[in-house]
């Protein structure tokens, strides 16, 4: 058996969705050098779940079937407002609603491609919905429609502010959302795979899929970088800040990779906007001190900037709350996982892995009136 901590190196399965390879990021073959540059999230989406770029008339007909798809059941939006909306996080209330949002899809546990699709579609536009919803709802103020003659980024921004965004914020975004969209076999995606692999439904995969994404480890990295960057507050309390968190061996929010070796290919785009944006905002201390910690970090540990460092800086000139970094996340990546889940039902077959047993072995059974009652066990 072949034995592997978090299963490094191990090739789970095979896909045709996005590859990494010697660094280079590609979607269904396109670079995302080239994707970032060019492409709206819309477009990307589309590659990604039809394995071909669009023509101009299939774009048009997607993006208006997702603005149309993004109303959210009025059952929903109740329960949202009835939420101890102070105190949860985002991403439970996010988790939370796409699973409930099942139970308002006729089509829920209906696994034919074309119940799939159509659920694809539902599921992408009113996952945004919600996080925009409940950024709103926790400020007392009523949830908002997507505009039929805006793009998803522009109407993301659109939703959560009441405002319709500069071009230039609404380029930013979209480019954030193209950068996060797909990772190859990273771990909620991973999940969401594992999960629809039981031949279980959709929405159970990407209630699966959030669950793992909120954790520091992965997406919910981007919230803790701003969460670091709040902390240090200023460019020249960097340098001692990063000396004690080495000191106490903390891992730095933001950096580091498992399968990237000489730098995530997402973070440069996401460096240059970061610088973009603080200058169209006149207020540059966030990028600034980005650009100590990854020097620092960079010469003294030898760590590289993943996708979540730089987009805590950009997500922060965008105005947007810190808790809400990590729901953006998925606003995304659900394109990604979708793709995943889609693909794994072309192909599937259970994963169910080999666990290595470490515990005791032939224990023998005392009953329990005849165990010594004096011994104390902590759990
Ligand atoms: N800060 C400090 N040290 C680090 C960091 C970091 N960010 N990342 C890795 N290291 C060190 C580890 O302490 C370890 O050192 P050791 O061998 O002396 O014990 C070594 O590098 C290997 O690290 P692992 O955690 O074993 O690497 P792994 O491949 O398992 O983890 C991960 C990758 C989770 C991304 C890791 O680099 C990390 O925790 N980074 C910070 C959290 C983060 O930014 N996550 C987002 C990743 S991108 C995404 O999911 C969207």
């Amino acid at each position: 058996m072949v034995k592997a901590k978090g299963l490094e190196g191990v090739v789970a399965t095979t896909s045709s969705v996005s590859s990494i390879i010697d660094d280079v990021l590609t979607y269904r073959g396109y670079n995302v050098d080239d994707l970032a540059d060019h492409s709206s999230f819309e477009e990307v989406i589309y590659l990604l779940w039809y394995k071909s770029l669009p023509t101009l008339q299939q774009l048009t007909e997607f993006r208006n079937e997702l603005i149309e798809s993004a109303s959210l059941p009025s059952g929903l939006a109740a329960m949202i407002k009835n939420l101890p909306n102070e105190k949860v996080h985002p991403m439970s209330v996010l988790t939370t609603c796409i699973s409930i949002l099942a139970m308002y899809d006729e089509e829920a546990d209906e696994i034919t491609e074309e119940a799939n699709y159509r659920k694809a579609m539902r599921l992408q536009a009113r996952l945004s919905s919600i996080v925009a919803a409940f950024a709103r709802i926790r400020e007392g103020k009523e949830p908002l429609a997507p505009k039929a003659d805006l793009s998803f980024a522009a109407n993301f921004l659109y939703m959560l502010n009441g405002e319709v965004p500069d071009e230039v914020s609404e380029k930013a975004f979209n480019k954030a959302l193209v950068l996060h969209a797909d990772h190859e076999l990273n771990a909620s995606t991973f999940t969401a795979r594992v999960c629809v692999a039981t031949l279980s439904d959709m929405y159970s995969g990407v209630t699966a899929a959030l669950g793992a994404l909120k954790g520091p480890l992965h997406g919910g990295a981007n919230e803790r970088v701003m969460k670091m960057l709040a902390e240090i507050n200023e460019v020249d309390a960097v340098e001692p800040y990063l000396q004690k968190a080495f000191e106490n061996k903390e891992k730095i929010m933001g950096f580091g990779h498992r399968v990237y070796k000489d730098g995530d290919p997402r973070a440069k785009h996401l460096r240059e906007m970061s610088a973009q944006l603080a200058k169209v905002a006149g207020e540059d201390k966030w990028y600034n001190m980005s650009i100590a910690v990854e020097q620092i970090v960079r010469s003294e540990k030898g760590l590289l900037p993943n996708v979540d460092f730089y987009s805590a800086s950009v997500y922060h000139s965008l105005e947007i709350q810190h808790d809400l970094f990590t729901p953006i996340f998925a606003v995304s990546r659900v394109s990604g996982w979708i793709a995943h889940i889609l693909e794994q039902y072309e192909n599937n077959r259970l994963i169910r892995p080999r666990a290595e047993y470490i515990g005791l072995k032939h224990q023998t059974y005392i009953p329990i009136n005849e165990r010594d009652q004096s011994e104390v066990v902590s759990v």
